[in-house]
């Protein structure tokens, strides 16, 4: 594989992200072209070796997701996801054309429980269609992932033809995905050492992990899957993903970094990055990262027992196996204030992973200063939370120009609102039962809209009562979820600006097509 060198002693682990496709199937997850995108040059900087950009087939944004993925990343592999058939297939290729390495992830499902209820199919069916969706997809790539769909609930002896007959078709790589969530870690080793001992051209192949985390068996699963062999570990940043989730990228590479003395693996990640990867995803999606979430939790490194705190301040390894910095959680640090001038904005931006054109860091450095005024410190967190916050209402055709709201304990609450709908100012007041009510009713006269809210959250960015609000709204409608986020030091005006963002990704996904379902055809 050309992403793995063997330069050390120690195996590589190679790291495929999926937080852009099995992340994104989270309800509620979806992520803008502009966030993917940034979110890719996040994930080649971490040292990821695969990204999974999407699911082309699924709908033309995801098309266009992994095609414009594929033209700015170099270092890491683009795959895109197909089922296995010719259509699937095509498109899955016709996205990664672009990528200076791509990668073509076609699946089939091998259980009973899937072969008898969804796909109808006999095994023997299943392996046909194995050879020839692998065989399809190796005529238009060179490299071809093949995955058994809910592999660990499948008889072992039919895995193993299965796994055959992809490596004899040409798969490079084969996935063995604990789709529920179901194995646990001696089980899902064993699968591997059986298929690595018996399947003939199994050590011309890497083998991969996928697991789902239904039972929070994800991460120890994926471990132990390369203790069985495999060398390929499928996971997702703060580890999102249907369901329950995928395994999270950032503990799996911070346990094989930390306990090295167990497990004599490598990985390319750089784990100063993580931080970063974590912020971003948990900002452009609205799924918050618990507060004592492993890794990049924020008590992750808080020490508040009278004995750890005279434990730490004697030595830190008593109570720390990593330090904070090893994984880019750095003390919170004062950045600059209103006289700062662009040229220190542009060098902070960079320090921070950014690296903007010259329109949008102009737009940046405005918004900066309009902080700076209304903020007397300006922290880190500040600047990532504005930068995320730009760069995700790049393109939207709904935008707050106004907002005015009447609140206390005399009502009725009332905001004045004005937005510009296509770039075209309306404007309406309207009353509520409490302010953000007020603000979401005049939202609902400009722009009117069946959805429903399913989520309104707000975190506060920074320490202090001046701190930026961060917003989360969540709307469901037929079936659609969309999130918007934003940021303000006025909460209000960050409620509207995120209600009115989750809009616009709602006008976008109506013109999305869901994939037919899966059936037994194309080949
Ligand atoms: O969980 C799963 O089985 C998957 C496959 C499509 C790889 O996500
Ligand atoms: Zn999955």
């Amino acid at each position: 594989m050309s992403t793995v060198s063997n330069s050390s002693t120690r195996d590589r682990v190679v790291i495929f992200d999926t937080t852009m496709r099995d992340g994104e199937q989270a309800p509620g997850a979806s992520m803008s072209l502009a966030e993917k995108l940034e979110l890719a040059k996040i994930l080649e900087d971490l040292g990821v070796d695969v990204i999974e950009a999407g699911f082309p087939i699924a709908s033309n944004g995801d098309f266009e997701a992994v095609r414009e993925v594929s033209k700015i990343v170099t270092k890491s592999t683009i795959a895109g996801l197909a089922r296995a058939s010719t259509k699937d297939i095509d498109r899955a290729a016709e996205a990664i054309k672009p990528a200076a390495r791509g990668r073509i992830h076609t699946f089939l499902s091998t259980s009973p429980q899937h072969r008898d209820f969804i796909l109808k199919m006999s095994q023997e069916e299943i392996l046909e269609q194995v050879t020839a969706s692998v065989t399809y997809a190796r005529n238009l790539c060179g490299d071809v992932e093949w995955s058994a769909q809910d592999a660990t609930r499948t008889e072992q002896d039919f895995l193993r033809r299965c796994v055959e007959a992809a490596i004899r078709a040409g798969a490079g790589t084969i996935n063995i995905p604990d789709t529920v969530g179901y194995t646990f870690p001696e089980e899902y080793a064993a699968i591997f050492r059986d298929l690595i001992e018996n399947v003939p051209g199994a050590d011309t192949v890497i083998f991969s992990t996928h697991c789902h985390n239904d039972l929070g068996l994800a991460v120890a699963n994926s471990l132990a899957g390369v203790m069985g062999g495999a060398r390929q570990i499928e996971c997702a940043v703060n580890g999102l993903g249907e369901r329950a989730g995928n395994a999270s990228l950032e503990e799996v590479a911070m346990t094989i970094k930390v306990r090295g003395d167990a497990l004599p693996y490598r990985t390319n990640i750089d784990s100063r990055q993580i931080t970063r990867a974590s912020r971003y995803v948990s900002a452009v999606t609205g799924f918050p990262v618990q507060f004592n979430k492993a890794i990049v939790g924020k008590n992750a490194f808080a020490h508040e027992s009278g004995i750890h705190q005279d434990g730490m301040l004697k030595n830190p390894t008593t109570y720390e196996i990593m330090t904070p910095e090893s994984v880019g959680q750095g003390a919170t640090n004062l950045v600059m204030g209103k006289h700062s001038g662009r040229h220190a904005f542009k060098d902070k931006l960079k320090a921070l992973g950014y690296e903007l054109g010259d329109n949008a860091l102009n737009e940046a450095f405005v918004r900066f200063k309009e902080l700076a005024d209304r903020k007397k410190h300006v922290y880190d967190e500040d600047i990532v939370a504005l930068v995320g916050d730009a760069l995700s209402h790049e393109g939207d055709t709904l935008v707050v120009t106004h907002l005015k709201v009447v609140a206390g304990t005399e009502g009725p609450q009332t905001a004045e609102l004005t937005m510009a709908v296509d770039g075209v100012e309306t404007s309406a007041t309207a009353t509520g039962d409490g302010p953000v009510d007020a603000v979401f009713n005049a939202i609902h006269e400009i722009v009117p809209h069946k959805a429903v809210l399913q989520l309104f959250q707000v975190h506060a960015v920074t320490e202090g009562t001046d701190a930026q609000a961060q917003v989360t709204v969540r709307l469901e409608e037929d079936g659609r979820i969309v999130t918007g986020n934003s940021a303000d030091t006025d909460t209000l005006v960050a409620a509207a600006k995120a209600y009115v963002k989750a809009l616009d990704n709602l006008v976008r996904r109506r013109a999305k097509t869901a994939p037919e379902p899966m059936i037994a055809s194309g080949f």
